[in-house]
């Protein structure tokens, strides 16, 4: 009979299927140092309570130190028979330290164990990941600087509408990933907490001093119910969400960058060193990380479903299925980063093409509502004005003009409002700088919005 720390009842050994079936090592071990951080902090507290005698918490934590740096130099072994990271680390220590090891448990339970760990892994990585999102911010906020008086056509349904700045359209962006930067600034406030003292479900026997761990481990709360301590994973469900969320941004941005660098748009350029060749036609030049962004989303959001549906109809507390919640998690977080990071390589290594853009904005009548607006101040009911504006689109088509291409006289077939000071009136120059509504493209808007945020990620604190 080979001995695992939990067959006391056994009488038969676990099939070899079985072993490799409900092993998690090959994905869980990735949680190592927290696993370890988290024992030391429970024997400290053990120890302080006068469960365990310090001099044995000492031995322990001093095994437990030299398992973490064989670890980290790749001199420990995994075993499929040990399933998990808190098994393996549990028999090294037994290795390294013989009986007295078997007091590491006490008062703890694998349940609450991982429960910690989940939460001191994505407590970290959700602050790295707030670093990349604000190092991305960085990067859009100088693109939209240096770029400032850039026109481009605005789309809507991919029509083009109305002329916008190419800045104001970056800091669109800029104001999607500083929500994703604050929904996940809010989310630490519920995945810092901590779990250890729930045990199996129940709370423990012992005297545990779980508001200590606490102190030690710096976590800013413990969790209020040992049932709740072990079967929630709503942290891990609300950050794939919120990563789902900055992946979609990602998303589109990538799509707007595969489209504005086609050959038919050629908006922008993205740099040699950040596009890939095609391997049978030697002049093309791919936008691969964006496209690459794009498709990855769709991961992020099967992690999504999958931790999603993973935890629907879940009975209190612990089920094992939730073993499987670190599949969705680790990846998500993983890929997420990479994107990031990527994108604020990859943005200072775009060349904006202006006068393809700024001629763009010149075709199209994205100057139509302008005309509807002039009549209206001129004192046009709005209505009859769009339908001025619009006759006078049709006409231009006719003709194969637009509507700054039209004489004078020909305009004021539509309207008799129309004088010669509409020709300025439709530069694209000024059509920009009399949107002057809150958060509208006008050049002050978008230098005040540049500035706002510039305060805005000096004052941040991201750790
Ligand atoms: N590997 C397990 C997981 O990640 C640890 C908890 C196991 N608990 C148990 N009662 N079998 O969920």
């Amino acid at each position: 009979m080979t001995k695992k720390l939990w067959n006391g009842r056994f009488s038969q050994n676990t099939d070899k299927i079985v072993e490799q079936f409900t092993c998690s090592i090959d994905i869980d071990k990735e949680l190592y140092s927290y696993d370890i951080r988290g024992s030391i902090a429970h024997l400290k507290m053990l120890a302080h309570e006068s469960i365990i005698k310090q001099s044995e918490a000492d031995i322990l934590i001093k095994g437990l130190l030299k398992i973490n740096k064989n670890i980290e130099n790749n001199k420990f072994e995994y075993s499929d028979s040990l399933e998990d990271i808190h098994m393996h680390i549990e028999q090294a220590l037994g290795q390294e330290t013989g009986k007295i090891a078997k007091k590491l448990h006490t008062g703890r339970s694998r349940n609450d164990q991982v429960a910690l760990d989940m939460r001191m892994y994505l407590k970290a990585e959700t602050k790295i990941i707030m670093q990349c999102i604000y190092n991305l911010q960085k990067e859009l906020i100088k693109t939209a600087k240096k770029h400032i008086d850039v026109i481009m056509p605005g789309y809507t349904h991919l029509q083009r509408a109305q002329p916008v700045l190419f800045s104001h359209h970056l800091m669109a962006y800029y104001e999607m990933f500083k929500r994703d930067f604050e929904r996940l600034k809010d989310s630490l406030k519920r995945i810092d907490v901590m779990p250890l003292g729930a045990a199996a479900l129940a709370g423990t026997t012992l005297p545990l001093n779980s508001e200590y761990t606490k102190n030690i481990l710096g976590f800013a709360r413990v969790s209020e119910n040992s049932i709740d301590s072990v079967s929630d994973r709503d942290f891990v469900m609300e950050f794939i969400s919120t990563a789902c969320i900055c992946m979609i941004h990602l998303s589109r941005f990538s799509e707007e960058l595969v489209i504005w660098s086609s050959f038919e748009f050629s908006f922008i350029t993205i740099s040699d060193a950040f596009t890939t060749g095609s391997s049978i036609m030697p002049q093309k030049k791919n936008p691969d990380i964006a496209e690459l962004v794009r498709g990855k989303t769709g991961r992020i959001v099967g992690n999504l479903v999958s931790i999603i549906t993973i935890m629907k109809s879940l009975p209190l507390a612990y089920n094992r299925d939730m073993q499987e919640d670190k599949i969705p998690l680790f990846d998500t977080v993983k890929t997420l980063k990479a994107c990031i990071n990527i994108y604020s390589r990859m943005i200072p290594n775009i060349k904006i093409n202006n006068s393809v853009m700024y001629s763009a904005s010149k075709k199209g009548f994205l100057n139509a509502t302008d005309l509807a607006d002039y009549l209206v101040v001129k004192g046009m009911p709005f209505r009859e004005a769009h339908m001025v504006s619009g006759k006078s689109v049709a006409f231009a088509l006719s003709q194969n003009k637009e509507l700054h291409e039209l004489s004078i006289n020909e305009l004021r077939n539509f309207s008799n409002l129309i004088n010669n000071d509409i020709f300025d009136y439709l530069s694209l120059e000024n059509m920009i700088s009399r949107r002057i509504s809150f958060g509208g493209t006008a050049y002050d808007n978008v230098k005040k919005a540049i500035q706002k945020a510039e305060a805005y990620l000096m004052k941040v604190c991201v750790i």
